[in-house]
This record gives C-alpha cells, structure tokens and sequence, in this order.
C-alpha cells in the first residue's frame, strides 16, 4: 500500500452509452496514479467473475425489467463484497465505470422502473455507501449514438434503444445530479477530449486532494 491516505476514495463515472467515459477513465486513473494512489479499475455490471457472467445475461439475454433492476444489484452486491469494499478498507482508490446510478439512470429512468423499489434495492445493497465522487458526462443523445454507431462493434440490448430512451437516460442522471449536487458532477461531453479531460482533472484535485 502505498497511499499515504488512510482510506482510498471510490470514484465512478456515468453516462449515456456513447458518452466517451472510457478515455477520460484512463486518465483519471493515470492522474491519480502519477500521484501515488494505488487504483483499482473496475466496472459494472461486471468488476468479479461471477458478475461479468451476470453481465453477459444482462446485456444479450431478453428479461422481465425488475429481474434486469435486481440482477444489477446482485451484480453489485458481489461487486463490492469482493472488491470495492476490501480495496477501500486498504487503502486503494476504487475507479469503477458505473455503479448505482446507472440503475438509476437506464432502470428507473430508461426503463419506468419504480423509483421506491429502486430505493429499497439501493438501501438494501449499500446502505449509508455511496461514491465519494461521480461524474456524469452528459451529451445530447444523438451525438452520442453516432459515436455508438462508428465503433462497428454490435450493439448490446442497451445500445439498441432508442432515441427517446436515451432522453430519458440522460434526465435521470440530470436529476440524480440534483439530488446530491455534492458528489455528482457533471461534464458536458460534447468537446474536445482534452477540453474535458482538463476539467475532470480540475474536479478530481478540488475534491479528492482539495
Ligand atoms: P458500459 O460498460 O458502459 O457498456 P460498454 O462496455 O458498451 O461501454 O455499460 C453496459 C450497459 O449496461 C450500458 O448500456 C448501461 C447498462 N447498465 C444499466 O442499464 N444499469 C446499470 O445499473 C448498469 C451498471 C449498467
């Protein structure tokens, strides 16, 4: 362990499908590494073995919506089990590319998942644990489909949706910003990659080194 912090800090990032997270998540682990933090870089649904085989039934696998809201908590709940948590406990800074508020998000938001049961899910799973910071990269929808379209990889069950959905996607996030102003940002991603990669830099030293 070689953070001199007693505890690492657990910052996620989110995003309509499309949105650019996986560079700036490159960077930010980067920038903290150069800074001496021992980063663990992980994602959802997925991040042990057991939940990338979940992730693998949720992206390609047709289900009922509740089952599609619970098998992302359970995929979390292993998640950080296994992972988040005894990484925290050391020491090590966690960088996970979604957690819960993607739920919230595409479940709720998305798909008209019922916000209570979204609640008692999350208050079931991590109870008072939340990310210490995170940033939402928000687009206009279709700007963010093209870039979907251009990577030439099949779309997953997410992908497909439509235009509307991700509308919908993209308010909930907005409204979960709202919420907890103190620990969600969020970035406009329709600029240059340095533009935002400058920004994001600038949040992470205010808040995780401020
Ligand atoms: P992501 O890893 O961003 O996809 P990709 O590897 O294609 O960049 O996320 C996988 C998909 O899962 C994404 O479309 C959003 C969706 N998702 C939910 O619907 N709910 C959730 O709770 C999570 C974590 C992801």
């Amino acid at each position: 362990m070689s953070s001199i912090l007693a505890r690492g800090r657990f910052i996620t990032f989110e995003g309509i499908d499309g949105a650019g997270k996986s560079s700036q998540i490159a960077a930010v682990v980067e920038l903290l590494r150069a800074r001496g933090c021992d980063v663990d870089q992980t994602r959802e649904p997925g991040g042990t073995a057991l939940g990338e085989r979940l992730r693998e039934l949720l992206l390609h696998e047709p289900m009922d919506l509740e089952t599609e809201a619970m098998l992302m908590f359970a995929a979390r709940r292993e998640h950080l089990a296994a992972r988040i948590l005894p990484a925290l406990a050391a020491g090590r800074w966690v960088v996970s590319d979604r957690f819960s508020d993607a739920t919230y998000a595409y479940q709720v938001g998305g798909r008209g998942l019922d916000a209570a049961k979204f609640a008692a899910l999350e208050a079931w799973v991590h109870p008072g644990f939340q990310p210490d910071l995170t940033l939402v990269f928000d687009l206009p929808p279709e700007v963010a489909a093209a870039r979907v379209a251009n990577t030439g990889v099949s779309p997953d069950r997410f992908e497909r949706e439509q235009r509307d959905f991700f509308d919908r996607v993209r308010a909930a996030y907005l409204d979960r910003a709202r919420m907890a102003p103190q620990r969600v940002r969020v970035v406009a991603a329709d600029r240059a990659p340095e533009a935002i990669r400058a920004e994001v830099a600038a949040i992470v030293a205010e808040r995780c080194f401020g």
